[in-house]
């Protein structure tokens, strides 16, 4: 059976003091925890301090993004290669934030997808459709757009590794999360087209799918019920230790 995956994107929301009080409440509320695979993503400057304080639980720590080059003269980046030696294993990478603000695309994912895994990082692929692309029944195009190349030249043993988080910009920082029979419609079909790319997986069903976009106490245990949904990415509600660990727990209790 697959372990269910909780992970948090704490964005720009806390600074780095902020980001230390939570992580201590985290540590308060959660130590061990072998039944669900948690990652959070604080901002860079907090990583040491953050991964220093949840060494000992099961929370591991992770980066919002990195830079596709090695090393060089590219102001204001961070490598993989820093990332590793922090002893990070997770990193996010195409979060729509990312891709409208920061210029991210299909083709820079692709490429920070294979640098991720060049280090043998857990890369947390963000995609989804926009609501305009949405009204005019393009969900499933942009998903085969985004998806084919971002893992273009990435081995199945490789892709393996990607957790493909399906957040739909439409459902992202709003009241609720996506009906979760759309998202079950949508991660079934990213799971078909994953299988067509790698004939040699097993009807997709090793690939890791979690949904992001307002998940919160009141919508993750219909989410986690649902057959294509491997787990959930969790930004506001997660930065409460204390509905974090009511999450967690609906987790443990309702997935499939
Ligand atoms: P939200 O953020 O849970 O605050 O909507 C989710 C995300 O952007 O990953």
């Amino acid at each position: 059976m697959k372990k269910p995956i909780f992970g948090c994107g704490w964005k720009m929301y806390l600074s780095d003091n902020e980001a230390i009080a939570h992580a201590e409440a985290l540590k308060s509320k959660v130590s061990r925890e072998d039944q669900v695979e948690l990652y959070v993503l604080p901002s860079f400057t907090a990583i040491r301090d953050v991964k220093r304080i949840l060494d000992d639980t099961d929370i591991n720590v992770g980066a919002q993004n990195m830079c596709w080059e090695d090393k060089g003269a590219y102001t204001g980046e961070v490598s993989a290669r820093s990332l590793k030696e922090l002893g990070i294993k997770y990193v996010e990478i195409g979060h729509s934030e990312r891709r409208e603000f920061f210029g991210e695309t299909d083709e820079t994912c692709n490429k920070k997808l294979k640098e991720a895994l060049k280090y043998d990082m857990a890369p947390v692929f963000c995609i989804g459709e926009k609501a305009d692309e949405k009204e005019k029944g393009l969900t499933k195009e942009v998903m085969q757009r985004q998806i084919y190349v971002a893992v273009q030249d990435i081995a199945f043993k490789d892709a393996k590794k990607i957790i493909y988080a399906y957040e739909p910009v439409w459902a992202i920082g709003k009241d609720d999360a996506a009906d979760p029979e759309y998202v079950e419609d949508v991660q079934k079909y990213i799971r078909k087209l994953l299988a067509e790319l790698y004939p040699s997986s097993d009807q997709g069903t090793e690939f890791k799918v979690v949904y992001g976009g307002s998940v919160s106490l009141k919508n993750v245990s219909e989410l986690v019920q649902k057959p294509n949904i491997d787990g959930v990415f969790v930004g506001r509600s997660s930065l409460d230790a204390s509905s974090y660990k009511k999450i967690l727990e609906i987790i443990k209790n309702d997935f499939r």
